[in-house]
């Protein structure tokens, strides 16, 4: 893929087929879980979509699904944990069982946001899953339920996730690096 007049160099960090193996392991861990129940898979736009989509064609048992869209105010590379909501749940979660579906956690200052604001509409328990987890980043002291990947302290794009809004659909995960040697 042709990216442009990009200075920015990518290398795979993790690939699809790896992407997708794991995604196999991780739904029949959730699908363990939540057996004989109906799960309500919340989404949060637009960084975990695509993991979603594959996600949940791994999972055979009955669900629904919902999605909420957020903006972080960023600055470059890091978020300020400062979060707009840009797309309100469609149905109410109250008494739900609700698993919300991240694409990654930094800082974990965004999960603490959705956490806080979920819960108000009284979910009947609330978990999390998240494709990438940067442990070594949290400023607050969230954890997910359920981890596809833990990664180090790198930036990624890819598989949904962007920088800029850019490379979200590229089909594997890669670490983005500026390049200083042109
Ligand atoms: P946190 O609030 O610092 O945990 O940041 C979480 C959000 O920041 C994620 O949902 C992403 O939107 C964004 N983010 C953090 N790290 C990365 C990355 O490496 N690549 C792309 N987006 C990221
Ligand atoms: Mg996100």
């Amino acid at each position: 893929m042709d990216h442009g007049t990009s200075d920015q160099a990518l290398e795979i960090l993790l690939s699809r087929y790896e992407i997708e193996q794991r995604l196999g392991q991780l739904a029949s861990e959730i699908t363990k879980e939540y057996h004989g129940r109906i799960p309500h898979l919340v989404g949060i736009l637009k960084g975990a979509w695509v993991f979603m989509a594959d996600l949940i064609r791994h999972m055979d048992i009955e669900l629904t699904v919902d999605f909420l869209g957020i903006t972080s105010y960023n600055s470059g590379t890091n978020s300020s944990g400062e979060v707009r909501i840009t797309k309100d749940l469609d149905t109410s979660i109250k008494g739900r069982e609700v698993l919300i579906v991240e694409d990654i956690l930094d800082t974990g200052r965004t999960l603490k946001y959705l956490q806080d604001v979920l819960s108000v509409h009284k979910p009947h328990n609330l978990r999390v899953v998240t494709l990438l987890d940067k442990r070594s980043r949290r400023i607050v002291p969230v954890k997910a339920d359920y981890v596809g990947f833990e990664i180090a302290d790198v930036f990624v794009v890819g598989y949904g996730l962007d920088f800029d809004q850019k490379y979200r659909q590229l089909p594997d995960i890669h670490v983005l690096r500026a390049e200083h040697s042109r």
